[in-house]
């Protein structure tokens, strides 16, 4: 009865995490879907301490351990996640990914101690599980290093040779290992554990820190995959359910980040973003720029019929999402029609900007994606920028040349007024120069976004 209870329990569990996943693809749903999939993982963990029964029949025990971990780790958690800042928000996802591939790493120690007899297919999940949780461990510690800036991003010449040499060097091991099956496995089994740490660090090290967030994703889903090799070894259908949708959703977050930048995801591991390009500070290169006084901007926005606002990383940064809103509803009390425009990839994460727009109560229905929103413009009288910049950069369909060349823009020109707010005319995160800020329809408003849109809405109030 008890077994069968365990078996709905699993059930229940593996069927909230894709509800809760497909709820997660729309902003309006996702808060739900992560409390649904939560739900569900915390049925599956208390039907597993208090359902579960070995082959003797006996529970699993251990209960002072187990909850003593539990509260440590709910405690911390619950104390990390309200404290982080949203900007912030990709090095404690990071942080957290590496804790759940540490965890399936150590799954598979401990079960190679528990492995009696030979059995090639139970070692080779067991060294599958250790070496992809391993490197997802040692690398999401090196991305979460690199995004708070603690670790710089560090290569030697042929570090990529290198590299694949050592993986190469790790499966063969392995495979020995599952083929050969060895009386003593110890000391290579460890060394397989040392040596997929060692590539862990060395796969991120090279990478640009700018890039960690598709590495991120990346790693994510090497731990699903080794959580799915742990649902394997202990036959549990919800921890393989669970594995395997990780896997599955970080590997189409992955693809979709590389696609929205239409950058491959080689590109990213071995290459870098906008290398070569010289960052300017002066402008001097684009041209001249125009500046619009605060009053001015306040007067072509309450007078327009339409206005867009495309937020960026800079919004993020200067936490003005609120008086963004507040921005907003002045402008709709007074007639002017108000929308954002969302870039797949504006700001540091994936739906960074809907989440920090959600934090402030902007509706959903007023987000508009990328293609809706080029749709859009041509019947737009101001677009405001708030901090962004490779999201509208037109050298992305202009210039072959740029490293941005080919990735999908908000095409903000074909408004009749460009406002863009920033606080100088340095580049974003590809380090290039942006046509935009120099064209006649656009004007620069100089300033921290949060800073400038306050000043903003009380000369906005004062008309
Ligand atoms: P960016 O191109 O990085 O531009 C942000 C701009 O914000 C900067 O030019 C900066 O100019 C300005 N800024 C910074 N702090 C500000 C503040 N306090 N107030 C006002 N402005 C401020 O951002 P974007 O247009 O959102 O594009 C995102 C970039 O990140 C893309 O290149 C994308 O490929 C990349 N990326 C995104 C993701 C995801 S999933 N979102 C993942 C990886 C990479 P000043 O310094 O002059 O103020």
């Amino acid at each position: 009865m008890e077994m069968n209870l365990l078996v709905v329990a699993y059930l229940i569990g593996s069927v909230t995490f894709i509800v809760g996943l497909k709820m997660l693809s729309n902003p309006a749903s996702a808060r739900k879907g992560n409390l649904v999939a939560a739900a569900g993982m915390t049925i599956a963990i208390l039907a597993t301490i208090f359902l579960y029964k070995d082959e003797s029949g006996n529970p699993l025990g251990n209960y002072t351990w187990i909850f003593a971990a539990l509260a440590i780790g709910s405690v911390a958690g619950t104390l990390m996640a309200k404290r982080v800042q949203m900007t912030a928000m990709p090095e404690m996802v990071s942080l957290f990914n590496g804790m759940g591939g540490a965890c399936a790493a150590l799954i598979s120690v401990i079960e190679f101690g528990h492995l009696e007899e030979k059995d090639p297919a139970t070692l080779l999940i067991i060294l599958l599980g250790l070496i992809i949780g391993a490197v997802s461990f040692a690398g999401s510690i090196i991305a979460w290093g690199k995004l708070n800036g603690k670790i710089k991003d560090f290569a030697f010449g042929g570090q990529h040779i290198f590299n694949l040499a050592l993986l190469f060097f790790i499966l063969g091991i392995a495979s020995y290992l599952v083929i050969a099956m060895p009386e003593n496995m110890s000391l290579l089994f460890y060394g397989v554990v040392a040596l997929s740490i060692l590539y862990g660090i060395f796969f991120v090290l090279p990478i640009g820190g700018a890039d960690m967030p598709v590495v991120i994703s990346l790693l994510n889903s090497f731990t699903g995959v080794a959580a799915a090799c742990g649902g394997f070894l202990y036959e549990n259908k919800v921890m393989l359910t669970g594995g395997i949708l990780v896997g599955a959703a970080g590997t189409l977050l992955t693809i979709l980040m590389c696609n929205a930048m239409n950058r491959s995801l080689k590109n990213v591991l071995i290459g870098s973003f906008g290398a070569g390009a010289t960052p300017s500070s002066s402008g001097a290169q684009g041209g001249t720029y125009k500046e619009v006084s605060m009053s001015d901007a306040a007067v072509v926005m309450s007078y327009a019929n339409k206005v867009m606002i495309v937020p960026g990383y800079g919004l993020a940064v200067a936490q003005a999402q609120h008086v963004c809103h507040e921005l907003e509803k002045t402008l709709e009390a007074k007639g002017v029609e108000v929308k954002y425009a969302i870039h797949p990839v504006a700001g540091r994460m994936p739906g960074h900007m809907n989440v920090l727009l959600a934090e402030a109560d902007v509706s959903y229905d007023k987000l508009l994606e990328m293609e809706q929103a080029n749709e859009e413009f041509k019947n737009t009288d101001v677009v405001l920028i708030l901090g962004a910049n490779d999201v509208v950069n037109p050298a992305a369909k202009s210039d072959p040349a740029s490293p941005i060349y080919g990735m999908p823009i908000l095409e903000v020109e074909d408004a009749k007024h460009v406002i863009v707010n920033k606080r100088s005319m340095k580049p974003g995160y590809a380090g290039i120069e942006n046509q935009l800020f120099f064209q006649p329809k656009t004007s620069m408003l100089f300033g921290d976004a949060k800073k400038a849109l306050q000043d903003l809405l009380a000369e906005i109030r004062s008309i």
